[in-house]
């Protein structure tokens, strides 16, 4: 396969600095390399440029902090992942989870300027729902999915044109963290979340079946995991921890029978924070999970 990599160095959309780090520590734990190993032609093609926040005064517009900067680099993070081929495995290193505005919708238009229709798998503690107006924090990594639905702010939810993610193509895996408005919206956009309840009840096996059966009509599928799916004791290095989340194994099952499933076209990995880690230990496991999703094998 060929993988480009493509960094996001985004720390705007948290409300704790660090998660600008994640790329450089994704590549340090030896991201290229590992996958090259499981035979792919592997590119790295450097960071978007984002303004760090130290340089940008911390206003709200709407609701929504540093909406301007993430606007602008949604913007060229659609064209960019959309300018790859379609042929390409794209992996997109955040960043906070703001960056998969950008992301999903430019995979979504990669070679295809109308778009195709494009499931995604938000692997996540958190549901990422919020409007600005639902929003407690006003940080705009807690809102990725709502705009690409086409909620909150027109120019978020506009990034695709006429192309825009469907909510009955959205499946969340891991989820443990919803606030209680945006709890509302969830159900009233109808979006399939296995929480850490069904994981526990139902397993990785079942929640992967009925996520491909779900998928089964859509082209392309986008995996966008972030860190914090994992429990705070398998990936201490994010921002917003909360207990009880997916185990090590829990994970790499995941990651495994997607892979199987041959079905996944592109994915980010977000929310790292070398700051917050020990010992580079959270970037480390992400690449373990990159690896799973894209051939390793235990024999
Ligand atoms: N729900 C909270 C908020 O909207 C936390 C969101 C955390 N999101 C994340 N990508 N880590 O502020
Ligand atoms: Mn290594
Ligand atoms: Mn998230
Ligand atoms: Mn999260």
């Amino acid at each position: 396969m060929n993988i480009s990599i493509l960094g996001i160095p985004m720390d705007l959309g948290a409300g704790r600095r660090g998660v600008d780090m994640g790329a450089s520590a994704l590549r340090n734990a030896h991201l290229a390399a590992h996958l090259r190993r499981l035979g792919h032609t592997v590119t790295d093609l450097g960071d978007i440029p984002v303004p760090i926040p130290e340089t940008v005064d911390k206003h709200l517009t709407g609701g929504l902090v540093f909406l301007e900067q993430i606007q602008h680099t949604s913007q060229v993070t659609t064209q960019r992942v959309a300018a790859l081929g379609a042929d390409v495995f794209p992996i997109t290193l955040g960043g906070d989870h703001s960056i998969s505005m950008g992301t999903v919708t430019g995979n979504a238009l990669r070679g295809q300027p109308e778009g195709v229709r494009t499931g995604v798998i938000w692997v996540d503690a958190h549901s990422d729902y919020n409007t600005p107006q639902s929003s407690p924090s006003g940080n705009i990594h807690g809102m990725p999915v709502a705009h690409l639905t086409g909620l909150g702010d027109p120019v978020l939810s506009n990034l695709g044109g006429l192309w825009q993610l469907r909510a009955e193509d959205i499946v969340m895996i891991g989820i443990r963290s919803v606030d209680s408005l945006e709890r509302e919206l969830l159900r009233e956009a109808g979006i399939k979340a296995y929480t850490m309840k069904d994981v526990d009840q139902l397993g990785m096996t079942r929640i992967h079946a009925e996520t491909m059966e779900r998928l089964s009509a859509v082209e392309r599928i986008h995996v966008s995991f972030d860190a914090d799916a994992l429990d705070p004791s398998v990936a201490p290095g994010v921002g917003t921890p909360v207990p009880g989340g997916l185990t090590y194994r829990e994970g790499h099952l995941l990651m495994e029978l997607l892979c199987e499933s041959g079905r996944v076209t592109s994915m980010d990995i977000v929310e790292v924070n070398p700051v917050l880690d020990t010992h580079n230990q959270t970037a480390e496991v992400m690449v373990g999970m990159a690896a799973s999703l894209l051939g390793q094998r235990i024999l």
